[in-house]
């Protein structure tokens, strides 16, 4: 993401587990992209928190938000999103994209941008597997925010 997004752009990782954000920065560092990204120890689902953190560390403001990638506890999918969606981060052409919708599962994410297609959300579902095989079929969901 680091090496595809543009110059100006930044990328923010949040992460609940101290260490995990430490192997992170470590990979990051060895691929020498350190100066783009950060890595923001918190969830988006702790009350309130990190979210402010981000707004008031990390400037975070309304539609600053251009990309949102979903890749961690797959029940706090839809709750985090509306999180997101509450502070106004993203702004009308901003996407979404979800792993492992199909394995282990994010039915109520999922259902919820088949409920708002064509409205709040234009969704692509991608074909995959799960990660490291070719057996499991997996989904990720590729979804513009059309605006509030
Ligand atoms: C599947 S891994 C992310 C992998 C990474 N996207 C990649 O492709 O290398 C999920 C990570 O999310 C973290 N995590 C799980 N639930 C979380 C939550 N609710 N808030 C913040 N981080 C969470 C876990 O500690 C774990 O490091």
């Amino acid at each position: 993401m680091a090496r595809e997004m543009p110059p100006d752009a930044r990328l923010y990782s949040v992460e609940f587990a101290e260490a995990n954000a430490a192997i992170a920065r470590r990979i990051w560092d060895h691929a020498g992209v350190t100066d783009r990204i950060t890595a923001v120890v918190g969830s988006i689902g702790d009350g309130g928190g990190t979210l402010d953190t981000l707004e008031t560390a990390h400037g975070f403001t309304s539609g600053a938000l251009d990309f949102l990638f979903v890749d961690h506890d797959k029940a706090a999918y839809l709750p985090d999103l509306k999180h997101i969606l509450e502070r106004r981060w993203l702004h009308k052409g901003s996407v979404v994209v979800a792993d492992n919708v199909r394995v282990p599962g994010a039915p109520a994410y999922r259902a919820y941008m088949r409920e708002m297609e064509g409205t709040g959300w234009r969704t692509v579902e991608h074909k995959t597997h799960v990660e490291y095989q070719t057996l499991i079929p997996d989904l990720v969901l590729e979804s513009e925010y059309l605006g509030p």
